[in-house]
């Protein structure tokens, strides 16, 4: 069995962070989120894996390489365009021969893993294993609509949705798959349907299995997504520290400190986590904060934040519910007037009190 990984795409709902980044990327209690699904590929005993990269390739593969720190061999595929989940099936199929294979979006969080759903379609065979979780807004995923326990119907991203039993991002196909993705036609968004191409299998008669989920699962697309993500992770750490804090300090609950990471007269309440040669002076983090490696927060407060690498804040009282892109700073300035001054990338999202 292999994996295939869709890495590609373009993260609108996230912008400005993926104008310049790729969104499965973006660190989730500091590890990536594609990171945690090649693990989870892994651990289901899968150890070939295709990803599927478009305009970010460059990012996606410095940051996964060939895969071997994964315990994983892993082969690029290119696709010309985010053409839809389909596509990527369709382009993938010289790597995927005809294997059974897994599907995961790289932007999909499952926090259990996908062990047992690999192990129930080796068991049952059925030509399809699909995920479907109850959630509060079916109309932002595909849905599927079940009768005696069967698929009668998915929908994509429905105005009026049929029950509200989303499709996670995770799918068991055998070769059939092909079929379907040979014989659907582009959505009204332009794209080929992963959705579509299911309800082909349904119509033919091919046996698809749905499987409620009862764990956590997330589609990190959007920022209150991210921060849902980040405090559901935060919340299994256990703390350790491995840099430096001084005797001035305070850490409360389970607060993970990195190698050559500083904290100096600073209070951090945990569930936290502080990167790799990071340094908190004079600040408070709170509980589910992640802050990614080389970053400095100076004389500020931070709570229920993901604040990415190298940023500098100082003098920021106070940030919360935020996501804060590389690189980037904000700092209280002493000059007069007192006024905002802001240079804010393109869709930016700013909210003063
Ligand atoms: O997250 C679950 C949902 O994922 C399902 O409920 C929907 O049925 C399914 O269509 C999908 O919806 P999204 O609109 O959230 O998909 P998105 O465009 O965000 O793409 C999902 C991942 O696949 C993301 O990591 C980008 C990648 N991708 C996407 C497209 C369209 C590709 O690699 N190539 C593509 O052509």
């Amino acid at each position: 069995m292999k994996g295939l990984v869709l890495s590609g795409g373009k993260g609108t709902r996230l912008r400005p962070i993926t104008h310049t980044s790729a969104k499965q990327l973006i660190p989730i209690a500091n590890k990536p989120v594609l990171f945690y699904v090649l693990e989870h590929i892994k651990e289901a005993g899968i150890n070939e894996v295709g990803i599927v990269v478009g305009e970010t390739k460059r990012e996606v593969m410095e940051a996964v390489g060939d895969g071997s720190k994964f315990g994983l061999k892993v082969t690029y595929i290119e696709q010309e365009a985010p053409l839809g989940l389909a596509h990527a099936v369709k382009i993938s199929r010289d790597f995927l021969k005809n294997e059974d294979f897994v599907m995961f979006l790289g932007d999909n969080l499952v926090k259990d893993g996908i062990k047992s759903f690999v192990n129930e379609f080796k068991k049952e065979k059925p030509n399809s294993l699909i995920l479907l979780a109850r959630v509060p807004e079916p109309q932002r995923f595909g849905v599927a609509e079940l009768s005696d326990g069967k698929i009668v119907r998915l929908v994509e991203k429905p105005q009026v949705p049929p029950s509200d039993l989303a499709l996670v991002g995770v799918y068991l196909f055998d070769k059939n798959i092909f079929e379907a993705v040979e014989n659907i036609k582009p959505s009204f968004r332009g794209e080929l349907e992963i959705t579509d191409a299911i309800q082909y299998l349904i119509d033919k008669g091919y046996h698809v299995k749905p499987h409620i989920i009862e764990g956590w699962w997330k589609d990190t697309g959007k920022l209150d997504d991210i921060l849902e993500a980040n405090r559901i992770m935060l919340s299994e750490i256990k703390g350790k520290v491995k840099g430096k804090v001084d005797g001035e300090s305070k850490i409360v609950g389970e607060v993970v400190i990195e190698k050559g990471a500083e904290v100096i007269r600073s209070i951090i309440r945990g569930p936290a986590i502080i990167g790799e040669d990071s340094r908190i002076v004079d600040s408070y983090i709170g509980p589910f904060t992640s802050i990614y490696y080389q970053t400095e927060i100076i004389k500020s407060e931070v709570e229920h934040s993901v604040i990415l690498e190298k940023v500098k804040l100082k003098g920021v009282v106070r940030l919360e519910d935020s996501l804060i892109g590389k690189a980037v700073t904000i700092s209280k300035s002493p000059r007069r007037p007192k006024a905002f001054r802001l240079l804010v990338g393109d869709q930016s999202n700013i909210e003063i009190p």
